[in-house]
């Protein structure tokens, strides 16, 4: 049980990482980057778009493989006696949750929006696109604080 355990958390650890440094990395570098790099803003969203093309799967898999192996470790670790962990994993779960229903809007609503707007709807669509992605950056980074303190509350030894 011990070996599944380390597995899981090794999973569970390195999917959240590289999700969270994947949304950092295109939020706060490439998209800056990019909008500076082209002359025209129609190459500048082209590229974008491109970028953007069969990110779907990579985020997806990234998301169900964090939840899932987070969900099998609280049956793993079940700790009912204390109300902090409980509690941390319920806000983990909500975290979670939110993350999959806001990357479900983005992905399936909002991006074929903006592929498909007009050159005097860009600038409208890229701030939204921004504060999407920052708050995809702040769902991730709390959900790795919320692991962090999760470890706390249980002392750290397992
Ligand atoms: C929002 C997405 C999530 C991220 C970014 C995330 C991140 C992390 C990280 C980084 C750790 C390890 C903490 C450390 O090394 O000290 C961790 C631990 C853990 N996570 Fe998650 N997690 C997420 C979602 C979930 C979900 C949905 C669950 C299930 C409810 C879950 C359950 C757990 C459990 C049980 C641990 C072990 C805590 C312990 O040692 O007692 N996580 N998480």
């Amino acid at each position: 049980m011990k070996l599944l355990e380390q597995v899981l958390f090794w999973v569970h650890g390195m999917s959240a990482a590289a999700w969270f440094g994947a949304i950092f990395y295109r939020t706060l570098v490439v998209d800056g980057k990019a909008f500076g790099y082209f002359d025209r803003r129609a190459d500048y969203e082209k590229f974008s778009t491109h970028l953007a093309h069969g990110m779907r799967y990579f985020v997806t898999a990234g998301l169900l493989i964090c939840g899932l192996s987070g969900f099998a470790l609280v049956g793993l670790k079940w700790d009912g006696s204390s109300v902090a962990w409980l509690a941390l994993m319920g806000a983990k779960s909500a975290v979670w949750l939110g993350a999959c229903v806001l990357f479900t809007y983005v992905s399936w609503i909002h991006w074929p929006w903006r592929s498909l707007a007009a050159p005097e709807e860009f600038p409208k669509y890229r701030k939204q696109g921004q504060q999407l992605a920052y708050a995809m950056v702040v769902l991730s980074g709390a959900g790795f604080a919320l692991g962090q303190a999760c470890r706390m509350a249980v002392g750290v030894s397992g």
